[in-house]
C-alpha cells in the first residue's frame, strides 16, 4: 500500500499541528510521532541527522538511528573513537534533526550528550546480528581505510576470532543519550504558512510550550 494510501486512514496529518493536540510532555508527543511515521510506511522511520560541532567550532551532520527514547532522552549507538565521538567529547552537546519527508514533518532535538553506561550498551550490542557485531570490531570509524579488501580482511580476522562464541562488545563502541533541552515539533502546510512548537525544560524538570513564527 502507498504511503499516501495508508495515510488516507489515519487522521489529519495535513490540516495542521495545533496547540489543543499536543502533549503536555514532548518526550510522549515524539513517540506518538514516531509510531505514526511507521504507520505510514515512511522508510527508516528512526533515521535523523546528528550534528555536533568539534573543538575549532565547526559544525559536522551524519545520518544516525536512534535506538530508544524515553525520559532519559534520545539514544543512538555507534563507535565512541572516532569523529562524531572526539566531537562530542570537546564539546558536549548536540542536535538530532528528525525528517518525515511524506508526513512533512520535521522534529529538532537539543541538549547535553551523555555516555549510555556499558552494561545497557552490551545488552543491545547482543540484539544485534552477528556480522553487524563483527563488523563493529573491524571498523576504525573515521579513519582512512586504503581498500575494501583491507576491511574484508579485518572482518575475516575477527569471524575466526570469536568463532563459537558470542561476540562481546568492543572497547571502542558504545551508545550516547541527547539528554533535551529543547524539542521543537514542526508540521508542514500549505503556502509554507507551516506550523512550529518548541518545549523548553524548566529547572525543574518540566516543560514550557511555545509557539514560533515558521
Ligand atoms: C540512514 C543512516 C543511518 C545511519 N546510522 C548509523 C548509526 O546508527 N550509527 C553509526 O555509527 N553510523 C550510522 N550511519 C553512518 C553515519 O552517517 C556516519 O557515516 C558514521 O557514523 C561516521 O561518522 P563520523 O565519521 O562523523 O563519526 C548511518 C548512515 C545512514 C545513511
Amino acid at each position: 500500500m502507498s504511503v499516501i494510501a495508508r495515510l488516507a486512514g489515519l487522521p489529519g496529518v495535513l490540516l495542521g499541528l495545533h496547540e489543543r493536540q499536543l502533549d503536555p510532555d514532548p518526550i510522549r508527543q515524539f513517540r506518538r510521532w514516531l509510531a505514526f511515521a511507521r504507520r505510514a510506511g515512511c522508510f527508516w522511520p528512526t533515521s535523523f541527522c546528528l550534528s555536533t560541532v568539534g573543538g575549532d567550532g565547526r559544525p559536522a551532520g551524519r545520518m544516525m538511528l536512534l535506538k530508544g527514547v524515553d525520559e532519559r532522552g534520545f539514544a543512538f549507538y555507534t563507535h565512541v573513537v572516532g569523529r562524531k565521538a572526539d566531537e562530542m567529547r570537546q564539546v558536549p552537546y548536540a542536535a538530532m534533526t528528525f525528517h518525515w519527508n511524506e508526513l512533512i514533518r520535521q522534529v529538532r532535538v537539543e541538549g547535553r550528550v551523555e555516555p549510555i553506561p556499558r552494561d545497557e550498551a552490551e545488552a543491545y550490542f547482543a540484539t544485534r546480528p552477528r556480522m553487524s557485531q563483527i563488523g563493529a570490531w573491524a571498523s576504525r570509524q573515521s579513519q582512512p581505510l586504503a581498500s575494501r579488501r583491507e576491511f574484508m580482511n579485518r572482518c575475516r580476522e575477527f569471524e575466526e576470532r570469536f568463532r563459537g562464541r558470542e561476540v562481546p562488545l568492543p572497547p571502542h563502541w558504545g551508545g550516547y543519550r541527547v539528554v533535551p533541552a529543547t524539542i521543537e515539533f514542526w508540521q508542514g502546510r500549505p503556502n509554507r504558512l507551516h506550523d512550529r512548537f518548541r518545549y523548553t525544560r524548566v529547572h525543574d524538570g518540566t516543560w514550557t510550550l511555545q509557539r514560533l513564527y515558521p
